[in-house]
């Protein structure tokens, strides 16, 4: 059977990637799914400036591994997997470290994309590569802050 092009799979907690996330979807014809945690993050659990909150302690321990849902989709059917996250304290949240651990991704081209209040990008895709490179074929990044335009994605994907 002939691979599926495009797989779009996104962690949003205040729906600004989701947003990101559709617009993709919208220019690529890919399939869209979320990557859910078990436990769904409150307002309270995201309150970056209490140091017990939820996502603080998460971020603060390099082994914390939030649960997430096993998507029905299977990876490997698909030629690229377009992976979309918040930056929280300039890297990807750890429930998508969750979700590579979990997943089976073969070979499949990995293309991180992220929305955040100003970083940038870049560290949290060497910290993936540094974390999965060897068995994760991880490639550029793209911060989208704004709507996703044609040609934001040709400059990326192409
Ligand atoms: C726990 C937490 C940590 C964050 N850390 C950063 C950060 O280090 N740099 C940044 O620019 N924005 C940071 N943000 C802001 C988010 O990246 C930004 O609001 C993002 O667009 C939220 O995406 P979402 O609506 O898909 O959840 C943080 C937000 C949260 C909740």
């Amino acid at each position: 059977m002939a691979k599926k092009k495009t797989l779009i799979a996104y962690f949003s907690c205040s729906g600004r990637t989701k947003a990101r996330a559709g617009e993709i979807q919208g220019l690529v014809q890919g399939d869209l799914v979320e990557i859910k945690p078990k436990k769904a993050y409150s307002k309270e659990d995201l309150n970056w400036k209490d140091k017990e909150s939820r996502s603080s302690l998460e971020m603060a321990n390099p082994k914390s591994r939030p649960e997430v849902q096993a998507l029905e989709e299977k990876i490997k059917d698909y030629d690229r997997l377009l992976i979309g996250f918040p930056i929280w304290w300039g890297v990807a949240p750890h429930a998508i470290l969750s979700f590579l651990d979990q997943e089976d991704l073969g070979q499949v081209e990995v293309y991180p994309f992220a929305s955040s209040g100003a970083s940038p990008i870049e560290p949290a895709v060497e910290n993936l590569k540094g974390m999965y490179g060897d068995k994760v074929n991880i490639k550029e990044g793209r911060l989208f802050n704004t709507e996703v335009t044609k040609e934001d994605l040709e400059g990326w994907l192409e």
